[in-house]
């Protein structure tokens, strides 16, 4: 299998010296399996053509918003991508992106999209250390752009410094770390992957609820990785963060929402990972209107009843061959109580954290679990980032999919 096979890229290229390399990039992106749609700005054909785009890229160059008989490129592009790559990035691009200003076809496309982006700047020394370049890029990188480069060498000004494209072939390289695929066994190919993530909220009125601090991070990390493995993904979740843009994306709210969306799709999927925090209890009764304070000093009395148990409910309904994943944040005897949820539950797997520990579980980017499954097998993962927590848990979904 080609390094990007499958991959659709969309090439961004705006208007530095650089221009020229971004076609040696293209041709390798090409060549590396990926489909490859560029995007240049108006400037960017002051360099190069837009021909010499169209003669080596998987679909016709495109320029402006407005030219095509498409009459949104930019929302097109952006949803359909896998990765947008802008090489040359030039400071006036990284400025607009940073900014969230989509005046030209590529801003808006930056913008339109959910998928990963890689930035590789290039530009005169002086703009590159501008603290309002530098400014950006921090912004950008806080977003979870990722950015390579500008390496250190001469610039076509003649001069020595800071702002040179990085090679192209370290742009493919890049391209392949950050879209996942080198490296990841495709050992989920064509599986299909039912994911929650979040924590539900429960109405009290209109404008108040119960909820809880999950960020819905671990769930979106399982999604990810399981994409990167060939999984087909449906995310039920609660939360907006960025998803695999192959993901099908079925946005609830409340336990019951979340409920009617995996009993729905439960039967479909081969595998299930319970990764939300649902609520156990919610207000018997939702106000109508907003519950008035009053003027008596007196407090609403809501009572709360239990809501359904999701996981048990899919366990108990479990097809011959699914694998069912919960997980269980607990504070105290944390391998008992979890190997007894997975009986109670009848699910194949439990992965179970102690969020009283530092740095693990709720809001965090880190976690530490110990993986039990039903066959007695416990694995333990130290503290590490979510997407390696991920991964531990598809393995050990991969090998209960083998036993059977
Ligand atoms: O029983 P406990 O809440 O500790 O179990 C946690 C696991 O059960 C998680 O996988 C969670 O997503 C799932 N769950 C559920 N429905 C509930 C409560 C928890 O599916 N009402």
């Amino acid at each position: 299998m080609l390094r990007l096979e499958g991959t659709r890229i969309v090439l961004g290229v705006s208007a530095g010296i650089a221009a020229y390399k971004a076609i040696e990039v293209c041709r390798r992106l090409v060549d590396a399996g990926a489909h490859v749609a560029p995007v240049l700005t108006e400037d960017a054909l002051r360099f190069v053509t837009k021909l010499s785009f169209d003669a080596l890229a998987s679909e016709p160059a495109l320029v402006s918003l407005w030219d095509g008989p498409d009459p949104s490129p930019h929302t097109r592009l952006g949803q359909s991508a896998d990765l947008v790559i802008v090489a040359p990035a030039t400071a006036r691009v990284l400025a607009k992106y940073a900014a969230g200003i989509s005046d030209d076809l590529l801003t808006a496309t930056l913008l339109a999209t959910r998928a990963p982006v890689l930035v590789c700047p290039a530009m005169h020394t002086e703009m590159w250390e501008h603290p309002a370049t530098q400014d950006n890029i921090a912004t950008l990188r806080r977003r979870g752009v990722h950015v390579e480069g500008p390496d250190v060498g001469p610039l076509a000004s003649g001069d020595f410094g800071a702002g040179r494209l990085v090679a192209p072939e370290r742009i493919v390289d890049a391209a392949v770390r950050v879209v996942g695929i080198r490296g990841s066994a495709q050992d989920l190919d064509g599986v299909l992957v039912l994911v929650t993530a979040g924590g539900t909220r429960e109405a009290i009125d209109p404008v108040r609820f119960i909820g809880n601090r999950s960020s819905g991070k671990q769930g979106y990390a399982i999604a990810h990785e399981a994409t990167a493995r060939g999984a087909v993904v449906t995310l039920v979740t609660t939360v907006d963060l960025p998803a695999p843009i192959a993901a099908k994306i079925v946005r609830v709210e409340s336990a019951a929402e979340m409920q009617r969306a995996c009993e729905a799709a439960a039967g479909a999927h081969d595998v299930i990972v319970m990764s939300a925090a649902v609520a156990d209890f919610r207000p018997k009764q939702i106000a109508d209107q907003k519950i008035k304070k009053g003027d008596d000093g007196g407090v609403p009395l809501v009572e709360l009843e239990r809501t359904p148990d999701i996981l048990a409910a899919l366990g108990a309904k479990k097809r011959s061959r699914q694998v069912i994943v919960g997980f269980a944040a607990e504070t105290q005897d944390l391998v008992a109580n979890a190997m007894a949820k997975l009986m109670k539950k009848q699910v194949d797997v439990i992965v179970a954290n102690d969020v009283s520990a530092p740095g693990v579980g709720f809001e965090h980017d880190t976690n530490a679990v110990s993986i039990l499954a039903g066959d007695g097998t416990r694995t333990d993962v130290a503290l590490t980032d979510k997407r390696t927590i991920a991964r531990a848990v598809l393995d050990e979904v991969v090998r209960m999919r083998s036993l059977h």
